[in-house]
């Protein structure tokens, strides 16, 4: 039997599990109770450099990160959802059109919540970077953003998982494994499918670079206020 094929690279699978985590933590760290909101922040600022890292690979990672190799479409997208109405759907190699929507919906949502925190103000002793410099009308969108756009990423996880659990119950369909270990079964995959390598250095090159342009924006670059009594 040949070994199972490459199709996710190790940068995009140990993004996927920080992603997860992190967006847990954020949202764990956010109740006002467990007086975590420091940690929040930070794991925000982290989150916002996770969705710069996804964004730049999905332009310069391998063959399955990438977006154009993803995006489906209207007519794919319509074509995917008649066969899968009919159980005649083929298995994706990478994502399948509907899962592109929504690992597009969530990297969306995940960019508005941790955007918006840099302009919020919880009223007591917390608040985003960048909260001085934008008018009280910017600071109400955004802390509306803020604490609605979660709502909407709890339902995408929410199907996300379900997703998940119809691929492998139903249609017997190996993805979660293959997000840990980057490998699907070769059986049904091209040679010009398969990825040869993770393309590491240049994964480590875009983190460095990320994380840089992150810490020039939420310590290097944040306005310094005067406050006058
Ligand atoms: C807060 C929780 C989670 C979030 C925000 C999340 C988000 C995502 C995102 C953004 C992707 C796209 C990966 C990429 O192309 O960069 C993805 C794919 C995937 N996720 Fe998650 N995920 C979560 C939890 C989970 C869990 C718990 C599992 C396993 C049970 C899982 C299994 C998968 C699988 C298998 C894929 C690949 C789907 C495919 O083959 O198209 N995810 N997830
Ligand atoms: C992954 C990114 C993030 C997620 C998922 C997230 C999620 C949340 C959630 C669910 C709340 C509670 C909202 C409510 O009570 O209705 C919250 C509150 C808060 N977040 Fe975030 N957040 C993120 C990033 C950030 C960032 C980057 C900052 C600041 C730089 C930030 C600052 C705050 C503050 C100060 C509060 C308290 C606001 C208040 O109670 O008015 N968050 N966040």
């Amino acid at each position: 039997m040949s070994k199972p094929a490459l199709v996710w690279d190790l940068p995009l699978r140990v993004f996927h599990w920080l992603f997860a985590g992190t967006v847990i933590a954020s949202w764990y760290t956010s109740d006002q109770d467990h007086d975590l909101i420091e940690l929040h922040i930070q794991l925000g600022y982290f989150a916002l450099g996770l969705i710069i890292f996804r964004l730049l690979w999905g332009v310069v990672g391998t063959k399955h990160a990438r977006f154009i190799s993803f995006v489906p479409k209207p007519k794919q997208l319509h074509h995917y959802i008649k066969n899968l109405k009919q159980n005649r759907a083929p298995a994706s190699i990478g994502h399948n059109p509907l899962g592109s929507l929504m690992v597009i919906l969530m990297i969306m949502l995940i960019s508005l919540q941790a955007i918006s925190g840099l302009f919020i103000n919880d009223d007591i002793y917390s608040s985003g970077p960048y909260n001085a410099i934008v008018t009280k009308d910017i600071e109400q969108v955004m802390a509306f953003l803020h604490h609605h756009v979660f709502d909407y990423m709890i339902g995408a996880i929410a199907l996300h998982l379900l997703a998940i659990f119809y691929y492998v119950r139903i249609k017997k369909e190996t993805l979660i494994v293959p997000m840990i270990t980057g490998r699907k079964p070769a059986k049904h995959i091209n040679d010009s499918d398969v990825i040869k390598h993770s393309k590491l250095w240049l994964a480590a090159f875009i983190i460095i670079m990320v994380t840089v342009f992150v810490y020039w924006l939420v310590v290097l670059n944040v306005p310094i206020v005067e406050e006058y009594y």
